[in-house]
Order: structure tokens, then sequence, then C-alpha cells
């Protein structure tokens, strides 16, 4: 089964970008060669001199600053958009048309209309797809899946969760692209509620209503060329102002298709919180709970404990988990984002050489964008909206 997938990379030379060629490269060295391993073909990126210095890190690489020129490559079947999300849709669309597999960061389109044209492209034409989520890919959700699967929690009847950075806290946080509904039109939530959603979609089920309160918490931000995430600005005063024209902040209930109820809220202006994103899943036998600052870290409950010695245990994900294995020989030594990234990408290539779709495909994509529509929606009308 060992061959190699080639791959071209959109959008290589920003955060998501760097993280993707170097799991690539990394395949052989932490999963072996015998599920499939890849080969970078392209580097595409819109900065010239960022991708030069690329360039020269993958020689045999082709580069362009046109993500056309790699999609219309014959030789290329896996077509990997880091891009800006509002491209994700025409890209995705230009490269299944192509008859290339497609592995899409998240939001996965602008909107539910979209990710449903892609999800129905890709089954007609047989295509692998899948969304870069990276988080529920960290071995610990495998565990709380076991544990909800298996039934050890019982019928789940309440979900709990956030995420939130301080990245846009401060008001004086310069302007990104990020911020700018033309290029993000989802705003926070399609960047971090979808991940979140997709938590859901993976451990809970589908929800089938909601109610939204979104809001930009800060209308117009100083412009400093070249700010991102990571990246210092000192500010002169004398800056232009851009308007923040998609959502900073979100809180919403839901009910899952299932019965459960849902409580979720998430930002990127919450001062102080560097990365907050946490899961509470409560059953009718027990629960589970989830915090990032404890990364490999489960905390479960069960009423098959005697009365008087009932508490959250932890629990450690360690060698016994293969995938865990492959990094670490002793638990809680932990695996971090990029080590979920890592596993991610070993998948999507072992999907292209196998034919086997992993989750989340397009098909979770478009479930989680319905969730991201109903949010803006409920929000703009002030109700519950369905999700059918
Ligand atoms: N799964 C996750 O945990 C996660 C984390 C961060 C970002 N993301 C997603 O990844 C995507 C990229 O985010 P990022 O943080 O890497 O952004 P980024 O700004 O760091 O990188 C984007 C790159 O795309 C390039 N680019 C922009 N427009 C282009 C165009 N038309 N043609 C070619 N290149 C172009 C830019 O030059 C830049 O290098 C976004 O959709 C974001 O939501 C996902």
């Amino acid at each position: 089964m060992s061959r190699s997938v080639k791959v071209a990379v959109l959008g290589a030379c920003g955060w998501m970008g760097k993280v993707h060629t170097m799991s690539y490269q990394n395949i052989p060295f932490i999963f072996g060669s015998d599920k499939g391993t890849a080969e970078i073909a392209w580097l595409v990126d819109g900065s010239a001199p960022a991708l030069e210095k690329a360039g020269r890190l993958v020689p045999n690489a082709q580069t362009s600053t046109d993500w056309r020129a790699a999609v219309a490559d014959p030789s290329v079947e896996l077509i990997d958009i880091c891009l800006p999300d509002s491209l994700h849709h025409q890209v995705a669309k230009a490269a299944l048309l192509q008859g290339k597999h497609v592995y899409c960061e998240k939001p996965l389109a602008n909107t539910a209309t979209e990710a449903r044209e892609l999800a129905d492209i890709a089954a007609e034409k047989g295509l692998v797809t899948r969304v870069g989520h990276a988080f529920p890919r960290n071995p610990i959700h495998d565990v709380a899946k076991d544990i909800i699967d298996s039934g050890e929690i019982g019928d789940i009847k309440l979900f709990k969760a956030c995420q939130h950075v301080d990245v846009l806290g401060d008001p004086n946080a310069p302007f990104m692209w990020r911020a700018d509904g033309k290029l993000a039109p989802t705003g926070i939530v399609g960047d971090t509620g979808s991940h979140v959603f997709s938590f859901m979609e993976r451990l809970v089920g589908r929800v089938s209503e909601l109610i939204a309160d979104c809001a930009i918490v800060t209308h117009k931000r100083p412009v400093v060329a070249g700010f991102n995430y990571g990246s210092a600005a000192a500010l002169s005063g004398t800056e232009d102002m851009a308007e923040v024209t998609n959502t900073d902040a979100t809180n919403l209930l839901c009910r899952f298709e299932n019965g459960a109820m849902g409580i979720v809220d998430f930002s990127r202006v919450a001062t102080g919180r560097k990365f907050m994103q946490t899961y509470e899943i409560y059953g009718t036998k027990g629960s589970i709970a989830y915090d990032y600052d404890e990364v490999n870290r489960l905390r479960f409950y069960t009423n098959e404990d005697r009365v008087g010695r009932r508490g959250f245990r932890e629990i450690d994900v360690g060698p016994e988990n293969a995938t865990y294995a492959a990094f670490l020989p002793i638990a809680n030594f932990a695996l971090g984002y990029n080590e979920s990234k890592q596993i991610e990408i070993a998948e999507v290539v072992r999907s292209v050489v196998t034919g086997e779709q992993m989750w989340p495909t397009f098909e979770s994509g478009h479930h989680i964008t319905q969730i991201v529509d109903a949010c803006l929606d409920s929000s703009r009308r002030r109700q519950w909206v369905p999700i059918t």
C-alpha cells in the first residue's frame, strides 16, 4: 500500500500552510511509510518573498503565486487549502471539478449552500474530502468517543462548551484579515465556533435547532501592515482605522436531534484568555469533561462507582492508544496542537491512498456550516431557527 501522494499546499507561507507542509514531510518519521507518504509538488502563496524562502526548504516543489497553476497540474492528486476563508469554496470547487481530492481548512465554505455543493460534487466524482479541524484528532477525544459509544455515560442530556482567545481582546489590537467580512464572511462563528461544532458533531450528534447572539464588540481597529496572529504592533496613533465587518463573539443555546440540550460560547475578545477550549458532556449514567489546559486528560464520572466513592477520575491518554504511541511511549508527556495536525494529515494521505473516507468529510463540513449559518441567521432575526 506504500505510495507517495502528490500534494499542492495553497497558502503555504501562512500559519496553517507551514504546519501542513511540515506535517506531510514528517509522516515517515511518526507513522512509517506503509500507509502512504506525501510528496509536496507545489507550494502556492500570494506573498512572493515568503514563497521564495519556503521554496528553498522544499527544493523539489514548484512554486506559484496563483493557485490555479497547481490545480491545473494533472500530476497533483491532493489539493490542500490553507487560504483565507472566503477562497475555500471557489478553490475547492475548482479542484474537485479537476478530479482532485481536497483537504480544506475550516470553515469549509462561506455558507451551507456552498458546502452542500462541494459535498455533492465530491460524492458524484468519488473523491476523498476532509475538513481541517485538527483538535478532535488528539487521541484523548478517541477516549471520549469510546466512553460515549460504549454507553458508559448513558444517554447524553447536556453539552456545554466554549472556545476563546484574546487576540482581539485589546480594542487597539490591529485589524487582520480575520476581522474582514470580505475575507472571512462568518467571522468568529466559522473561525472558532466551527471547532466547537466539530466536537458536537463528533461526540453528541446533529443539531436540530438553535438560538444565538452574535456581536461585533470593537467596530474599528488600527491598520498595521503585516499584522497577523503572533506579530507585535507598536502603534503611532496615526494609523488609518478599518471597520470590523464580522462577528467577534457568540453565545448560543441549541437542541440536538437526540434531544440533548447545548450551551456554547466563543470569542476572539476574551481579554487574558490566551487559548481556552473546553467541553462537558452530561449523561444519564455519568459524564466527561475536557479542558485544553490539560490537553491529554479527560475527566470521567460514573454512577457505577459506589456511593461515598463517587467523583471525577482523571484519565491521561497514553501508549495504549496506537496514535499516541506513534509519538511517545509514556502517558502525559502530552501531544499538542501540531501533533493533532500531524495525525490529521497522515489520515488525509491514508484516505487518498486507500480511498477510505475519514471524519470529518465535506458531509460533516456541510452540517457544521449549517450550524454557522443558523447562528448568524438566528442572531439577525433574534429567534430560534431550525436546522434541517
Ligand atoms: N484548523 C485549525 O486549527 C486552524 C488554525 C488556524 C487557521 N485555520 C484556517 O486556515 C486558513 C488559513 O489561516 P492562517 O491562520 O494560516 O492564515 P495566514 O494569514 O497565516 O495564512 C494565509 C496565507 O494565504 C496566503 N494567501 C492569501 N490570499 C492568497 C491568494 N489569493 N493566493 C495565494 N495565497 C494567498 C497569504 O499570503 C498567507 O501566507 C483559514 O481558513 C483559517 O480559518 C485553521
